[in-house]
């Protein structure tokens, strides 16, 4: 049994890397500033694995004295960073604020970390820093060339990963690069509640479906994929919090910096996407082809083999459970959080 620091545990996937600990019979202290997230998310998890977690503080990583006290409060093994912000057209128009906010928040948690002795971390990446992969599957030695301010915030924060490892200090670091992660936990109690209008496929599929938008539209359907649609690799978030429960069982053996693929190694379209929606709420989907969306690109898919060798861990949930269970969460909670 470890304590585990998760850092950003009230969001998406941090709320259900916090039931997959708990399941896994870990300690689990939360530190979420609650910018993109709902307190009742952390009740929600307490529901769902029976027990609580053992503390929540309301704090922003960027606070190094609020790290420190809660670093001096708890014997923490490890730390689950995931706390940051994600949205790649906000962080266009607003780039200090993802550099200060996600690089900014690192570099205080690696020196709250430092002081107290902790060394072990796994840290949220994203796909997102290969920019337009030159072939897929995708595999980690690929070169990282990211498109816009949110993927280079995470490109500079491996790079800081690997240059403290580099210093000595016998850190443990993995960095997981997640492709799309989708869906919800299967009791329909927690799942992805964004802000305003989504940008991702799948929150949008949703709220189209529980008739909160009126349509989908399609971004391009001229792309060189099978049906013109704009192809990736779509990741059940459960088993994506598997794979942190994982990670973290695996850090105490492993020291240095491991950087790892989370995906399916399977792709699908968006016109894919859709038709498995609709089987799954048993609802039409009314949709337009639109424009390309400036910045996408044709197709992403993992090589998620070395994943699977280091971890022990492989995707366990296909398509129709990541609709099932994305579904099961909006008709429940058809305003999200606060429905
Ligand atoms: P999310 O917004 O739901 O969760 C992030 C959490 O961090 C939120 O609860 C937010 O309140 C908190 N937070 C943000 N800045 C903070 C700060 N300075 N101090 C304290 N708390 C702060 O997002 P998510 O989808 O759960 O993503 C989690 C991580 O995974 C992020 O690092 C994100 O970049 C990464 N990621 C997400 C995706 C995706 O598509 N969802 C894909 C790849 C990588
Ligand atoms: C998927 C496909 C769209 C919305 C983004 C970030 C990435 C990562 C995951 C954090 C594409 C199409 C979408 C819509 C559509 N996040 N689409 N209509 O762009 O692969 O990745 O989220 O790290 O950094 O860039 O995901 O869900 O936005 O799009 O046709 O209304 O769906 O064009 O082909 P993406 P997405």
């Amino acid at each position: 049994m470890a304590c585990v620091l998760v850092t950003g545990g009230a969001g998406y996937i941090g709320s259900h890397t916090c039931v997959a600990l708990l399941a896994a019979g870990h300690e689990v202290v939360v530190v979420d500033n609650l910018c993109n997230a709902h307190g009742v998310a952390l009740e929600r998890v307490a529901q769902i694995a029976g027990r609580p977690i053992a503390a929540f503080y309301r704090a922003d990583v960027r606070d190094g004295q609020a790290l420190e006290r809660i670093f001096s409060a708890h014997q923490i093994d490890a730390v689950v960073h995931f706390a940051a912000l994600k949205s790649v057209a906000e962080s266009v128009a607003q780039p200090l604020t993802y550099y200060d906010n996600n690089v900014g928040g690192t570099i205080a948690l690696l020196q709250a970390m430092h002081a107290a002795g902790v060394r072990d971390i796994v840290f949220s990446s994203s796909a997102t820093v290969y920019g337009e992969p030159f072939a897929v599957p995708v595999r980690e030695d690929f070169p990282l060339a990211p498109t816009n301010p949110y993927g280079w915030s995470k490109w500079m924060m491996e790079r800081a990963f690997s240059d403290v490892v580099a210093a000595g200090d016998d850190w443990s670091v993995i960095v997981l690069r997640y492709f799309n992660p989708v869906g919800a936990h299967p009791s329909g109690c927690i799942g992805e509640d964004p802000r305003g209008v989504p940008n991702n496929l799948m929150p949008y599929l949703s709220q189209v479906a529980v008739g909160r938008l009126p349509e989908l539209q399609v971004f391009g359907d001229d792309y060189p994929t099978a049906d013109g649609t704009g192809v990736r690799d779509y990741i059940h978030v459960v088993d994506l919090a598997e794979g942190h429960v994982r990670a973290v069982e695996c850090l105490p053996r492993m020291r240095g910096l491991t950087t790892l693929n989370l995906g399916t190694g399977q792709g699908y379209s968006v016109l894919e996407m859709l038709a498995a929606f609709e089987r799954a709420s048993g609802r039409e989907i009314p949709y337009r082809v639109a424009a390309r969306r400036p910045g996408d690109i044709a197709e992403c898919w993992a090589d998620a083999s070395r994943a699977a060798a280091v971890l022990g861990w492989r995707t366990r949930r296909g398509l129709a459970d990541m609709c099932a269970d994305a579904w099961r969460w909006q008709e429940t909670n058809p305003d999200g959080y606060l429905s």
